[in-house]
């Protein structure tokens, strides 16, 4: 392992591997764009009917057509859709419906109603009427169009794309020309094209709603964890990448901070626990010893001196022991990198991730550091295996994850007092991997279903220290976890990749919305994703209105009914807009925002509005420090 010994901001990246990455898929994506020719007789009208894309959202990414009337027919415009990931993980498309009408044949359908964008094959292949017998009117057809997401090894500049179908007379140059993109990328994309055929599909980088080519790390993240010492100083980063194939691939870079490794070296780390606030004496900072039989270093609130030579190491024997064999009954839930089952080890309950991928030895040494990270409000990490796969062993948490309870029909609803608890209980985690670890962390994925609840209704954040990676093969894209991160991310990490403890902090903004309102961060609306709003955007539309305490009670979940005050639900909402503040410098820390919690949450009963904004009120706390 090499080491680096600068002050500021450095990302080293280590160690790399990959495993097959085919042309398969296992994610999409949320948007893609198709160019529809404009044939003599279409119109907006028709074409939004037969995308089910209204209007509107068309000529958003046609900035060229000044209005609906003026679509000239022999042009094209770009239709945005979602890029799912198809057939099972064949390829990357998605299936626009059609209403048929008398006279139509596939070969219709195809080539006029959608330009060339969709062929016979595909129609044949996904509607059960055979080719000679399509059904006069009233029916409906599955059109699948193709479609792609990008593609890391060709360019990463480029992370929107057109599905674009070559017409007679087009050339390469001209296509090139006409999109104002060189012939080089055009041809980097479309290595096995055609271009003197005058059909077949081409995908071309496309242009979003401002007119920019969204890169492609702006919309499908590498995600980077940061070690860093400061907000200012950063000493290494561990980073991680996924390809989103079949087997995934796992790229995984770690730099450890210099100090650090020394006393690693020594065979001692040193934890600094949280003395500060009254959350060290709740939480007990319990520093456990790296064997799992559970023994405690009894440490009070000072230093804790911990031996990391011992590992944490299990057989995958005993794992498949503890688990039926990794049977489908102790199964209890699957995220984007593997399923996690439930385990007795040991005596104690345990929870299993099986990651379909291998650890470097650099992630190796990472997950030991991670052992030795205890706080009452972080799920633990008990140990691992590296046999075949990746298993990570962690702490049982009874009672599954916010999302489950604020969304579950089979939960109780969550009373308002219990949704303050599990914000302070999250905050006071986050807030101790930002501040009091060494090296201190950057969860980076914070969001509902990484928030788990224990049988007292406490609440745990969870994978904590796991870099969430994903990274495009040459025809896959990240699907659900890409909306559900999507609707967690910064401007400024989504813009830029900036990395800071404020990524954490707006996550959890949105977090707080979800606990108000039991809405997803990203609320669908109708079927296309250009739809779908932010659940930030809905809340702050709210907010801004001056009548913003009459129209906040429709955004509060249902089900809680009237049971709550509604100051501490705005006060709540006052913070997670905080939180979400589109500067990261204006918004507050988590450490700010664990004394705002403590607040509201121990005033919930006798409300004393005049003290909660006096000089140490919710506002001061807010703008940061
Ligand atoms: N330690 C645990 N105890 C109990 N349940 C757990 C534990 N860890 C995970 N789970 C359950 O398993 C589900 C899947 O976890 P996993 O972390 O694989 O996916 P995820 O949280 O949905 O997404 P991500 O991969 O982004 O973290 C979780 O949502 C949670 O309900
Ligand atoms: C499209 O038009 C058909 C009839 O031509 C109609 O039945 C259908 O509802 C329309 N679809 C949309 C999305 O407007
Ligand atoms: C689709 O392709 C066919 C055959 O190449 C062509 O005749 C037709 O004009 C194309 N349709 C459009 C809308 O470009
Ligand atoms: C369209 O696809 C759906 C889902 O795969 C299928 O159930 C349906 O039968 C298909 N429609 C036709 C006309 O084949
Ligand atoms: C076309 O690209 C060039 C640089 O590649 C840029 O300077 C120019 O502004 C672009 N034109 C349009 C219309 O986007
Ligand atoms: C490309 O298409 C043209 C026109 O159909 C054809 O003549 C030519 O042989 C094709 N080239 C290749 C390499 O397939
Ligand atoms: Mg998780």
């Amino acid at each position: 392992m090499k080491l680096i010994t600068l002050n500021f901001s450095l990302l080293l990246i280590i160690g790399i591997f990959f495993s097959v990455a085919d042309s398969t898929c296992r994610r999409g994506c949320d948007l893609a764009l198709a160019s529809y020719y404009v044939w003599l007789g279409s119109d907006l009208t028709f074409i939004s009917n037969v995308t089910q894309t209204p209007i509107a959202t068309i000529l958003s990414y046609n900035p060229q057509i000044p209005n609906q009337d003026s679509v000239l027919a022999d042009s094209r415009i770009n239709v945005p859709f979602p890029c799912d990931c198809l057939a099972g993980g064949e390829f990357l498309g998605h299936v626009f419906t059609y209403a048929v009408n008398s006279g139509d044949t596939y070969e219709h359908v195809a080539q006029t109603s959608y330009a060339n964008l969709t062929t016979v094959e595909l129609l044949q292949r996904f509607n059960r009427y055979p080719a000679y017998n399509v059904p006069d009117r009233g029916a409906v057809l599955n059109v699948t169009v193709r479609c792609s997401c990008g593609d890391r090894d060709v360019d990463r500049r480029y992370g929107l794309f057109v599905t674009y179908p070559l017409r007679v007379g087009e050339t390469l140059e001209s296509v090139a020309a006409a999109n104002n993109l060189s012939v080089d990328v055009v041809r980097a994309f479309n290595p096995t094209a055609n271009f003197s055929a005058g059909s077949g599909l081409l995908y071309i980088p496309g242009r979003d709603q401002n007119g920019n080519y969204p890169p492609l790390n702006t919309r499908y993240h590498v995600s980077v964890l940061y070690f860093y010492k400061n907000t200012s100083k950063f000493c290494g980063a561990i980073a991680g990448i996924s390809i989103a194939g079949v087997a995934g691939v796992f790229i995984v870079a770690a730099c450890v901070y210099v100090g650090f490794l020394r006393k690693k070296n020594e065979g001692k780390i040193q934890l600094l626990p949280t003395v500060s606030d009254d959350q060290s004496q709740r939480a007990g900072t319990s520093f456990k010893g790296p064997d799992s039989s559970g023994t405690r270093d009894g440490t009070s609130p000072g230093i804790a001196g911990i031996t990391v030579d011992k590992s944490v190491e299990f057989s995958y024997e005993e794992l498949a022991n503890a688990t039926d064999d990794f049977s489908i009954a102790n199964k209890i839930g699957e995220g984007g990198f593997g399923a996690v089952y439930y385990a007795e080890l040991r005596g104690e309950k345990a929870a299993i991730k099986k990651m379909d991928m291998q650890a470097t030895k650099e992630f190796l040494a990472e997950l030991k550091v991670l052992t030795h990270v205890h706080h009452l409000n972080l799920v633990r990490l008990i140990g691992y295996c590296v046999e075949g796969s990746l298993f990570l062993v962690y702490e049982f948490v009874e009672n599954g994850n916010i999302s489950q309870h604020l969304r579950g029909t089979d939960r109780e609803p969550l009373p308002w007092a219990t949704r303050v608890q599990i914000a302070l209980d999250s905050a006071r985690g986050l807030e101790y991997i930002h501040e009091h670890t060494v090296p201190v962390y950057i969860h980076r994925d914070i969001k509902s279903a990484n928030i788990l609840i224990d049988k007292n209704f406490h609440a745990k954040v969870a994978d904590f220290g796991l870099a969430k990676l994903t990274e495009v093969g040459s025809n896959s894209m990240p699907t659900g976890r890409l909306v559900g991160t999507f609707g967690y991310m910064p401007p400024e990490y989504a813009q830029y990749g900036d990395v800071s403890p404020k990524v954490d902090v707006y996550a959890f903004g949105v977090v707080i919305y979800e606990l108000i309102s039991a809405k997803e961060a990203i609320v669908k609306a109708g079927g296309s994703a250009a739809d779908s709003r932010g659940l930030v955007a809905m809340f702050e539309e709210v907010l801004n209105r001056p009548n913003s305490s009459e129209e906040l009670p429709k955004l509060i979940d249902p089900r809680l009914g009237d049971n709550y005050p509604l100051d501490s639900v705005q006060k709540m909402a006052q913070l997670a807009k905080a939180c979400t503040h589109e500067n990261p410098q204006l918004r507050p820390s988590m450490r700010s925002i664990v004394v705002a919690l403590m607040t509201l949450s121990s005033t919930t009963e006798d409300w004393d509005v005049g003290s909660f904004y006096g000089n140490q009120g919710l506002l001061n706390l807010m703008s940061g420090r």
